[in-house]
């Protein structure tokens, strides 16, 4: 297909907070293994494709094969900042969140709160690994968008996985009795055992960490312990250490495959 309709739309689905950009085998892996609502996909090199997606994608490649439409090494360049080097690039419906019925939901499970995050490769990453603890949720407090495409480069294309939405406030996140944790590093030590599992565990951002209102409202501060000298964690490091040790420590929680 040599549709020149198609480097605006992809341009124009960047800032359209209706849709998903998918950059690379991987995201469009794991859209459609999370359900994810594919409108087109694109490849400039199908053989390659077929190749790659028999080997890291083989439950998923018949679907990738059948969505793609081939377009010139040209056009393929056009379609994102930096065309991925597994030939293939998507557009899905972006799933809407039901704030309320995530935050009511009864399952052992907490919510990851990214307060202000400004590293969209963070916020992937963030996802990815809620994704694989199976957590409930991330929500993002102000900040980037956090399906933007550089987000969702950065988690896979997990986004699917979960649900990830930016909550309209934090007084929006009080309404079903999940306590509000704060991590940040002058909390008390953590013990993961003693995590409530409906938690709200909140992160703050790269450089300011929590806000102040965010930590008035906390039930409780807890930390990390590093050693001496350290003075803190990336956020996303802080998340996977957090989520695991809760991971690890539950009994409560069904184990993960
Ligand atoms: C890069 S840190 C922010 C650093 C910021 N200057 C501060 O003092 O909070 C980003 C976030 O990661 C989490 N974090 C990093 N290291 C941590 C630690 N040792 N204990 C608890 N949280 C930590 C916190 O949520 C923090 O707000």
């Amino acid at each position: 297909v040599q549709d020149g309709s198609l480097i605006p739309r992809f341009l124009g689905a960047r800032r359209d907070r209706s849709l998903a950009v998918l950059e690379g085998l991987h995201a469009l892996k794991h859209a459609l293994r999370f359900g994810a609502r594919v409108q087109v996909a694109v490849t400039d090199d199908r053989a390659e494709l077929a190749r790659l997606a028999g080997r890291l994608s083989p439950d998923v490649a018949e679907r990738v094969l059948a969505l793609a439409c081939d377009v010139d090494p040209e056009t393929f360049g056009a379609l994102a900042p930096y065309p991925p080097s597994t030939h293939v690039v998507a557009l899905a419906e972006r799933p809407s969140v039901d704030l309320l019925a995530l935050l009511s939901a009864s399952e052992p499970a907490p919510v990851v709160l990214l307060e202000d995050p400004r590293d969209l490769g963070n916020v992937g990453a963030c996802v990815r690994v809620a994704a694989a603890a199976d957590v409930a949720g991330v929500l993002t407090l102000a900040g980037h968008d956090p399906w933007h495409p550089d987000a969702l480069r950065g988690s896979a294309g997990l986004h699917f996985a979960l649900p990830v939405a930016h909550a309209p406030s934090l007084a929006a996140l009080a309404v079903a009795d999940r306590p509000l944790v704060a991590v940040d590093p002058a909390g008390q030590p953590i013990d993961p055992s003693e995590l409530d599992p409906r938690a709200v565990l909140a992160f703050g951002g790269e450089r300011r960490g929590l806000s102040r209102e965010l930590l008035a409202r906390a039930e409780r501060r807890v930390s990390i312990p590093m050693r001496a000298g350290v003075s803190s964690l990336n956020l996303a490091t802080s998340v996977a250490a957090v989520l695991y040790a809760w991971r690890l420590a539950a009994r409560s929680v069904s184990p993960l495959a």
